[in-house]
């Protein structure tokens, strides 16, 4: 895309992205966490507000600064995401999920810092699930013709797994990254394919995350029966 900032083919539309990622608490000073900047779902509100989007982000203890023209939710945890999610979605044309969604939580929460206990011996921490956001708003629509994307990074058969994953979500597109040695996490350095629900395969290759969110939105665009236009 050459022109991003002068078009409005998002004009009329809500769109919901949610960026960073979620933490878990395990007393008032530890978290379970991920390395998720961000900077990909900050990276999609500010293109979607470019092409017109009236855009709402939800962001999971992303330290970015908030992007002009976009409303901006903060959220901590996978069950907090969920509940923003599921309210941004009521009205929503399409919704993103480009957050890295803890998949556990610790089981219990101590209210008090942890301490050690005598010379040796650690505790164990349980996990428990953390509600699926994708999968959930994938199958309960919020309206007909909301269109659901998720992501995915995968190590190994990228195609396969991503095939597989996004008929398990059942959403409409899945952003698929490789991560390996050399292709770390976090790193610009990963070429993305937009796979679709109708069989579509788009491949990306490297560039900045700009880049791959005006064609992920390409794809939004072409998908989208606007409620609101
Ligand atoms: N996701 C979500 N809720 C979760 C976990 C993941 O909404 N509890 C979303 C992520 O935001 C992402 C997509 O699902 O858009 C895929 O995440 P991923 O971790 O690859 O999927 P999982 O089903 O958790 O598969 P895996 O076991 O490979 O981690
Ligand atoms: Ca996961």
């Amino acid at each position: 895309r050459g022109a991003a900032a002068a078009t409005t083919d998002l004009a009329g539309t809500h769109v919901v992205v949610s960026a960073g990622g979620t933490r878990e608490p395990l007393d008032p000073v530890r978290f379970l966490g991920n390395r998720s900047s961000g900077k990909q779902g900050y990276a999609l509100a500010r293109t979607a507000a470019a092409r017109g989007a009236r855009v709402t982000l939800l962001s999971a203890n992303a330290e970015l600064p908030d992007p002009a023209g976009v409303d901006v939710v903060h959220v901590g945890t996978a069950v907090q995401l969920r509940e923003a999610v599921v309210k941004a979605a009521a009205d929503a044309d399409a919704v993103v999920m480009a957050a890295a969604v803890a998949d556990f939580r610790p089981a219990v929460y101590a209210p008090g810092k942890i301490k050690k206990q005598g010379d040796s011996g650690a505790p164990t921490v349980e996990l428990v699930r953390n509600p699926d956001i994708l999968a959930e708003i994938s199958a309960e629509r919020a309206r007909p013709g909301q269109i659901v994307v998720g992501f995915a990074a995968e190590t190994d058969d990228v195609l396969a797994n991503g095939r597989a994953k996004l008929a398990r979500k059942g959403c409409d597109l899945l952003v698929v990254n490789e991560v390996g040695e050399r292709k770390t996490f976090g790193s610009e350095e990963n070429e993305a394919v937009i796979l679709g629900s109708d069989g579509a395969e788009t491949p990306v290759p490297y560039g900045p995350k700009e880049a791959l969110a005006d064609r992920i939105w390409d794809e939004v665009v072409r998908r989208v029966t606007p409620a609101h236009a």
